[in-house]
């Protein structure tokens, strides 16, 4: 059976506890190697195919992620949707509280990174419509998922896609806050683009790792992120698994 449904684990979510792993498969495509073995399992029996976007062992910085092989290698395998964990720094005053938000748009403030298919051979110039960036079908199952699953999500949101490693300076928090950013992370973009370029139904759960810079209290360390990420995760988790029963 094709699975077409896959998972794009992010920063604390290396390994899906409950899949009960079938085989990995190692997909070679022509913009180079995703960030791992395909892992292809059943979650709720149902079949899923999971790709840890940092690698297994957590070592692909963000600006580092071979973004098209990843995209290029669910979609060559015939996957049609793709649900994507992403730390996040919250912004937005509710996601001071709350640890998930569903984003529903983006900005990209990323740079050098190979973000489409659409450059090199072609027999015409594409320009790709990303007017909503993710994938609305989508969103509301992750949206139903995240009631059912009794998680209290943010069902909107502006991802601010930075280029990192580094995290922001306050001032920079400020500038995204006043473009509408409600959260910020690093590798929403390309991720999202190319899967629409290669017509895949995309959407992101985000999880708060840390108040974005300037919006809590004194520096952010990594140890308060790997904290806030692991109860995120819990509740990622649960929403994952309601999804999947509503897919
Ligand atoms: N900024 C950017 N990316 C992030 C953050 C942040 O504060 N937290 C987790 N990922």
């Amino acid at each position: 059976m094709k699975t077409t449904l896959a998972i794009i684990g992010g920063t604390g979510l290396t390994t899906l506890n409950g899949l009960e792993i079938t085989r990995r498969e190692v997909v070679n495509t022509p913009y180079g190697e995703p960030s791992g073995p395909l892992i292809y399992g059943q979650l709720c029996s149902r079949e899923v195919v999971f790709l840890p976007r940092h690698g297994h062992s957590h070592t692909i910085p963000p600006h580092r992620v071979n973004y098209r092989a990843n995209i290029w290698a669910l979609h060559h395998i015939g996957v049609e949707k793709v649900m994507a964990v992403a730390a996040v720094g919250g912004i937005h005053p509710e996601l001071m509280s709350r640890k998930i938000a569903i984003p529903d748009q983006i900005i990209d403030y990323t740079g050098a990174r190979a973000n489409t298919f659409f450059e090199d051979d072609l027999s015409h110039v594409v320009h790709v419509d990303f007017t909503t960036p993710y994938c609305e079908e989508l969103r509301t199952i992750l949206i139903q998922a995240a009631a059912k699953a009794e998680v209290s999500a943010m069902t909107y949101g502006v991802y601010g896609a930075t280029q990192g490693p580094r995290l922001e300076t306050a001032a920079e928090i400020n500038r995204l806050a006043r473009d509408g950013c409600d959260m910020v992370g690093m590798t929403g973009m390309p991720e999202a683009v190319l899967a629409r370029e290669l017509g895949l139904c995309y959407a992101a759960c985000a999880v708060v790792a840390n108040a974005a810079a300037g919006r809590g209290v004194g520096a952010i360390t990594m140890a308060e992120i790997e904290a806030n990420l692991e109860s995120g995760m819990a509740e990622v988790r649960a929403l994952l698994e309601q999804a999947i029963r509503l897919l």
